[in-house]
């Protein structure tokens, strides 16, 4: 699988305005967000993502994102700030040893890892980090590029996330990407 980690440059290319065309956080989101819950979105690079996920889980809510890049990070402050929305979003800088994240176990009701998976170098890692973090019954969307991870490499990221005892709940495709929708069981 390859892992290679999108540089800087690509993060401004995701902020683009014209991605909710293919990519509408509304509507990739429906159903799955709501007010109070707590979100953790891994490698969220520059926050395209990240700024309609605070305002959808409110003031009550947060948006912890973890990205190992310190530019994107960075980036995302500012536009955070900016939006007014920073106080619900809550930065982490991982590093190769991972996430750094068992302080939230159980206390996650929903992961985002979006383009993101294809680039772990240890998914099994990564998959048993968001388990861990999930609460019982808490959801997680992984969504990656078609362009990118050939279907075969997305069935082994299937198989990897069952094995970390997550259970899938939907499993689709659009012209540009893969999606799975899966869960921590209840109890
Ligand atoms: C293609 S970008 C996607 C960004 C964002 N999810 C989006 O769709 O706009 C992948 C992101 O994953 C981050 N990333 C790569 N390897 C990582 C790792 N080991 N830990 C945390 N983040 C990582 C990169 O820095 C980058 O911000």
């Amino acid at each position: 699988m390859a892992h290679r980690v999108c540089p800087p440059f690509i993060g401004y290319f995701l902020l683009n305005p014209l991605r909710r065309l293919i990519e509408n956080p509304d509507r990739m989101f429906r159903g799955l967000v709501r007010e109070g819950m707590t979100v953790l979105e891994p490698g969220c690079g520059m926050g395209y993502f990240t700024l309609p996920l605070a305002r959808m889980v409110g003031a009550s809510g947060r948006v912890v994102v973890v990205d190992i890049e310190p530019k994107m990070l960075a980036v995302l402050e500012k536009r955070a700030t900016k939006a007014g929305l920073a106080e619900r979003i809550e930065r982490r800088l991982a590093d190769v040893g991972g996430f750094k994240i068992a302080d939230l176990a159980g206390k996650v009701d929903l992961a985002v890892a979006i383009h993101m998976v294809h680039e772990m170098p240890d998914q099994a890692t990564f998959f048993a980090e968001i388990e861990k973090a999930l609460s019982p019954g808490g959801k997680m969307l992984v969504i990656e590029p078609r362009g990118h991870v050939k279907q075969a490499e997305f069935g082994e990221s299937l198989r990897i996330a069952k094995a970390s005892g997550l259970v899938p709940l939907q499993e689709g495709s659009s012209v540009k990407a893969r999606r799975l929708l899966l869960q921590k069981p209840a109890g």
